[in-house]
């Protein structure tokens, strides 16, 4: 009951910008994210995906940034991705870059938002470096498969997110399946009413690996993004059951969380993928995660607390 409240009241400060003003202009606040967020520049991004390449593990690079309707600002944010993309390459990184289409002026429309993601999607297929298209909020989903869609027929290495809360999911990962389209698979984070997606964790979960299997079967090279142990188990035996080797998925968990696990798997033979996000504009991805797992505000809080003193 206190954690579904706690959820609420985070995914409700997640989209507050007065409070963001408020975390980033205080000193004290501005070290909160720093377990969940590899820091606010491209070297210190750059830094955390070699160490995490070290281990043996794949990055996906997030630039944290601000949802707009203004087309210079989606600009430079595209002009931040392509910096991404080109440092990937020269640095020879195994790592990919993941995008939220509200950054990239999604909200001025589907010909301005392609008109932003020009430059990224012709530097990414220079490099040959996939484009990972990170799904939001329902009102937008139309939209982000058409924009993915749009750039798949222009040629270009770009795969969606498909959130397994939706009752829609299945038909989208049918059609995303029989085009054996690189599609990442999450549970979802946006709070969405019951008339378009599952409230109950189990009926969540029961999707999930369905949505996994529907794949895997499609050898559509699955992301299967999640730290529930129970999630990765289920999928792992799908994948086992029908003779899957381990080279045709790979599990996605977000930098900070479940370190234990992502090493656990890559013992076990399995890809791992690390989703690093990095930048000044932290703060509603950081309150999603808090929303994820109220336990962590406690977390972070006692750290800031004990550096502080
Ligand atoms: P779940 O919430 O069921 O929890 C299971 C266990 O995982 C917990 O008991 C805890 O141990 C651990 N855990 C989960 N979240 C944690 C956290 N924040 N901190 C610490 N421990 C945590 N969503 C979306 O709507 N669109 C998207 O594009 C993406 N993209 C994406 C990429 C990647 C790589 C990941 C891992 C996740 C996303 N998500 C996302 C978020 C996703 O939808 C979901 O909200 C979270 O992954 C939480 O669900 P889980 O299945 O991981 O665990």
């Amino acid at each position: 009951m206190l954690a579904v409240a706690l959820r609420a009241i985070f995914l409700w400060l997640s989209n507050r910008r007065w409070m963001a003003h408020v975390a980033l202009g205080t000193p004290f606040l501005r070290r909160m994210p720093l377990r969940f967020v590899a820091g606010t520049t491209l070297d210190q991004a750059v830094a955390a995906v070699r160490e995490l390449n070290a281990r043996g593990r794949s990055a996906t690079l997030d630039v944290l940034g601000e949802s707009t309707d203004d087309r210079d600002s989606a600009d430079r944010a595209a002009t931040a991705y392509v910096a991404t993309i080109e440092r990937i390459a020269t640095e020879g990184l195994d790592a990919n870059v993941s995008i939220k289409l509200s950054q990239m002026g999604l909200g001025l429309g589907v010909e301005e938002c392609l008109a932003v993601m020009a430059p990224i999607v012709a530097a990414a297929t220079r490099h040959g470096i996939f484009v990972r298209i990170d799904m939001e909020s329902s009102p937008t989903t139309d939209r982000t498969l058409e924009v993915v869609s749009r750039l798949r027929a222009n040629g270009h290495d770009v795969g969606p997110v498909i959130q397994s809360y939706l009752h829609r999911s299945p038909a989208d990962v049918e059609r995303l399946a029989t085009e054996h389209v690189r599609t990442r698979i999450c549970k979802g984070a946006y709070a969405e009413p019951p008339e378009l997606a599952h409230q109950e964790r189990e009926a969540v979960g029961d999707a999930f690996v369905a949505l996994c299997q529907r794949l895997l079967e499609a050898d559509a090279y699955p992301g299967i993004a999640t730290h529930d142990p129970e999630m990765i188990q289920r999928v792992g035996a799908v994948a086992r059951r029908h003779g899957i080797g381990k080279d045709r998925l790979e599990f996605q968990m977000l930098y900070g969380v479940r370190r234990d696990l992502q090493r656990r798997l890559v013992a076990r033979g399995y890809r791992v993928r690390v989703y690093v996000p990095f930048g000044t504009e932290w703060y509603p991805y950081f309150m999603r995660r808090l929303a994820e797992r109220p336990a962590n505000a406690i977390f972070v809080l006692r750290s800031l607390v004990g550096e502080h003193s």
